[in-house]
């Protein structure tokens, strides 16, 4: 969800309070089946004491209503006091004394599930406290299909199976707050140029993107992880911008009424993107349960009036076009996990500053006496920030033993993403597409953002580390400078020179380049040709391609991500091995941004408001499955990252069967329940394989299985694909076992004719390694 700045929004302001910490216990949530059915009985006592306004109003976004981003309005006589959401997966945004977290890139990079856990814990417990009973996140959309993609920072991987266990880890960190979950963009919501419908002055209207996706690459890549979420019990799934198969997502009865509450079993609510509604009857026949934020365009719902829903959806229950039964069903499905998470019991109240904030970021200027002081919530929340933000730091090359730095008594720094924050706090939240020149890069741009209470930059942090061992730390920020070559003042030339460098993406845009901003290059180069030991670390968005690296000077490379708030101490971490690095790639690095590509769609003139088509012919071979389809070398692969120990792999795979004569397809006769057919999470295959730490310091990796499919399973089907991962902490000459769980789901591919998953009837090969192409141990297995 994207909002221009610049609308005053006087409702914000209203209402002041004292501002109080609330008391909080530590809470689990059951989000099983059992506990939905329990709260569907609460949610259906809820429904029948309201009247049809009031209906309506259940599934209506008003603005007017409270002071959050999305508000559902309050109905006193029933003691119900309304729903808060706001954005987003990465930081409660437009708020003040929350936390930047690590973005969900660093989060997939770090390959830890429990660290993944941890970091969605904390969010949503910020959420919490701000009496914020609905978080917009986690996003497994864009999944990725584009490496230039502006938002694919926000979501975890391309990989499905690395999104899915991150989007089932995330989920449950959020939930078990007590915080709903909107799992997020549904779906092929690929590329955010002309993600949606616009309409110019002269009120023509262009239709946004139409995602055309076939059945076996829905389920297999872009629903897959989806499934996830629904199966650790998300409790809303948020419908994308973007047409799928030329009908909106939000109003799409074949992807929200079949595939998503028929075959995945959703009993969650289907919320909007925020604007995304372009019908009434349609779109709440069609699946939508709520529409945010309520009004049909950002005119309408500043003056508080129109809606596709609200008084439509009165009129049109009276006129007979819409079942009232339909109507109820919307509150049920918003209701019921509202219950099932204990929401109606002592759910804390909103942060009465969350008004001024929210009006701050959106008009600019507020009085002085509208301000009102924030509750602090962010605890010990930089422990696990500065963990995850070291644990997704992936190091991909590390010659001459430049890394871990011993002892240096120079150190150069340089680059702007070195520097401080030059532009405010939040100065990621600029609405354009290159962010600040000066400034480090830890959370990108738009609705995901967030802003800072504090942020430690790389230089900060490395002055502080280099004043303890008594080192010399010159710098050169300015990246015109840099790029002029104008390294004058630095003498003596430094015994390492670490080179900063960012990429800028937010929502509302797509990437142009793959190269890092900022005249990027030029300055490796410059300052490599002075310096024949220089580190470059990149803070990204995404992938990048680094025409740098081969060059002998740059001895070590760090793909930093988006680490969050503690970015300085997270990369002083693994610069000096207090953290040995076990972050991997989860996407692929190519050597030529030609490489695999799939452009985005980008028309310049059109003939037809509806010619924007992304046609998704390329099937599942996205990232490494097109690099290993199309037989090209990456110039580092998925699930690539380098340590400061070595490990190792015993010699073989062993594998047992777990289900004795499984059937090729899930039983018919037993029915869909949360998260799918129950078969398809069911354990067919265990495969074990021995590890261990074969260097000498102590230092975690990721082990690694991928499934190649037998040659009788449907064409299209990519050469291999990761179905298990286990990252593992190891002391030096230390061996462990890592057994790996292959469900049903895992070793099928979905059958367009038949409309399941089933299994193949051949061998099917698995290969355990350190990355997609350092796969050392491989054996088959055949399940039919
Ligand atoms: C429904 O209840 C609300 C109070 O929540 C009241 O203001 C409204 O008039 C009622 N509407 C109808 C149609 O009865
Ligand atoms: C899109 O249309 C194709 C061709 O008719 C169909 O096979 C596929 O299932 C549709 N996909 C979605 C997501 O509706
Ligand atoms: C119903 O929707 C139409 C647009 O189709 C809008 O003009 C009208 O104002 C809406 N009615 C209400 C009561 O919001
Ligand atoms: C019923 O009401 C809805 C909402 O106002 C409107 O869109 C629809 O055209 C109406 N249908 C009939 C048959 O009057
Ligand atoms: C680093 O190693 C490369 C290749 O072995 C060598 O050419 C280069 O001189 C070394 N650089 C330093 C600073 O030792
Ligand atoms: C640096 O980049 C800017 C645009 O980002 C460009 O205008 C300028 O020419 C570049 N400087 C050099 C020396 O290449
Ligand atoms: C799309 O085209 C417009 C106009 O030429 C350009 O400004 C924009 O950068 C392009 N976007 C992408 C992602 O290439
Ligand atoms: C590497 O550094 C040495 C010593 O400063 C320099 O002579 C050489 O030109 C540099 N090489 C590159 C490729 O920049
Ligand atoms: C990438 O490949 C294209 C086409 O072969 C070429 O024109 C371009 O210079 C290459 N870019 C880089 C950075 O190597
Ligand atoms: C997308 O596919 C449709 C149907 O096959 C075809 O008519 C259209 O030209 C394709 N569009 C693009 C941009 O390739």
């Amino acid at each position: 969800m994207y909002i221009k700045s610049g609308l005053l929004q006087a409702f914000l302001l209203g209402g002041v309070a004292a501002s109080r910490v609330p008391d909080l216990s530590e809470r689990t949530v059951d989000s099983s089946a059992r506990a939905w059915a329990a709260a569907t009985e609460k949610a259906n006592r809820f429904i029948a004491q309201l009247n049809l306004t009031e209906k309506a109003a259940m599934v209506t976004g008003s603005s007017s209503a409270g002071r959050c981003i999305g508000n559902i309005a309050a109905i006193p006589r029933l003691g119900f006091t309304g729903l808060c959401t706001q954005d987003g997966p990465t930081a409660l945004n437009r708020a003040d004394l929350v936390s930047v977290f690590p973005a969900g890139l660093t989060a997939a990079a770090s390959w830890d599930e429990d660290l993944i856990y941890a970091r969605a814990n904390a969010l949503a417990s910020e959420f919490r406290e701000k009496g914020v009973q609905i978080l917009l996140g986690p996003s497994a959309g864009p999944m990725g299909r584009h490496t230039m993609g502006g938002r694919n920072w926000e979501g975890f991987s391309p990989d499905p199976y690395l999104t899915g266990r991150s989007m089932d880890a995330t989920v449950r960190g959020i939930q078990d707050t007590g915080v709903q979950a909107v799992s997020k963009h549904f779906i092929g919501n690929e590329q955010e140029t002309q993600r949606t419908r616009t309409v110019s002055e002269d009120g023509s209207v262009v239709e946004g993107i139409s995602a055309n996706i076939d059945d076996r690459t829905l389920h297999e890549l872009y629903l897959w992880p989806f499934a996830d979420a629904v199966k650790a019990g998300t409790a809303s799934l948020m419908c994308s911008y973007n047409r799928v198969n030329q009908t909106y997502s939000c109003e799409n009865d074949h992807l929200l009424n079949t595939v998503l509450k028929g075959q995945l079993g959703f009993k969650g609510y289907v919320m909007s993107d925020f604007f995304a509604v372009h019908s009434g009857v349609k779109a709440a026949t069609g699946g939508l349960d709520m529409n945010m934020p309520g009004g049909i365009d950002l005119a309408s719902i500043y003056a508080g009036s129109t809606s596709f829903f609200g008084g439509n959806l009165t009129s049109a229950v009276n006129n007979g076009s819409l079942p009232i039964a339909r109507l109820d069903d919307m509150i049920r499905r918003v209701m019921t996990p509202y219950y099932a998470l204990k929401q109606d019991q002592g759910f804390p109240t909103q942060d009465p500053s969350s008004g001024p904030v929210l009006a701050r970021y959106f008009a600019q200027q507020i009085p002085i006496s509208a301000e009102i002081p924030a509750r602090d919530v962010r605890h010990n929340h930089a422990d696990v920030i500065r963990k995850l933000g070291a644990a997704g730091t992936v190091l991909l090359k590390n010659t001459n033993s430049t890394l871990p730095l011993v002892s240096p008594k120079t150190i150069g720094v340089f680059g702007n993403d070195a520097a401080d924050l030059s532009a405010g706090l939040d100065n990621a939240l600029k609405d354009d597409r290159t962010g600040t020149p000066l400034g480090t890069l830890d959370i990108g741009g738009g609705s995901g953002s967030g802003k800072h209470t504090t942020i430690i930059s790389p230089l900060d942090a490395i002055k502080a580390r280099a004043q303890k061992i008594g080192a010399r730390v010159s710098y050169i920020l300015d990246n015109t400078v840099l790029a002029a070559n104008d390294l004058h003042s630095i003498y003596p030339t430094p015994e390492v020179c670490i080179v900063f460098l960012k990429t800028y993406a937010s929502e509302g845009y797509d990437r142009t380049t793959l190269e890092a901003d900022w005249n990027s290059t030029l300055v490796v180069n410059n300052v490599a040709a002075r310096c024949p030991n220089t580190v470059v670390v990149t803070h990204s968005a995404g992938i990048n391609i680094m025409p740098w690296a081969s060059n002998p000077n740059v001895t070590a490379i760090i793909a930093a991500h988006l680490p969050g708030e503690q970015t300085g101490n997270s990369i002083v971490d693994i610069l000096w091995g207090d953290v040995n690095p076990s972050g991997k790639l989860p996407y692929t690095i190519p050597v030529n941004e030609t490489d695999c590509n799939i452009p985005i769609v980008n028309l310049t003139s059109i003939s037809s408001p509806t010619e924007w088509q992304a046609n998704f012919t390329e099937g599942q071979l996205i990232d490494y499955r097109a690099f290993d389809a199309k037989n090209v070398t990456p110039l580092y692969e998925f699930g690539f990252g380098l340590s400061y120990t070595t490990f190792d792999l015993g010699s073989s795979i062993s594998t047992k069967a777990l289900v004795k004569n499984p059937s090729a397809a899930p039983n018919p006769k037993t029915a869909v329940v949360i998260g799918g057919h129950p078969d398809l999470w069911l354990d067919l295959v265990k495969a074990t394989i021995q590890v261990s730490n074969s260097g000498k310091v102590a230092g975690a990796t990721v082990v690694q299985l991928y499934m190649s499919l037998p040659a009788d399973a449907p064409a299209g089907s990519p050469v291999r694909t990761l179905r298990g991962f286990k990252k593992i902490y190891l002391k030096p000459g230390h061996k462990s076992n890592v057994d790996f769980y292959l469900k049903r789901r895992d070793l099928s591919y979905w059958d367009v004719a038949s409309q399941q998953w089933v299994l193949p009837t051949g061998e099917i090969s698995l290969q355990v390694g350190f990355s997609s192409r350092d796969l050392r141990i491989k054996t088959t297995v055949r399940v039919l």
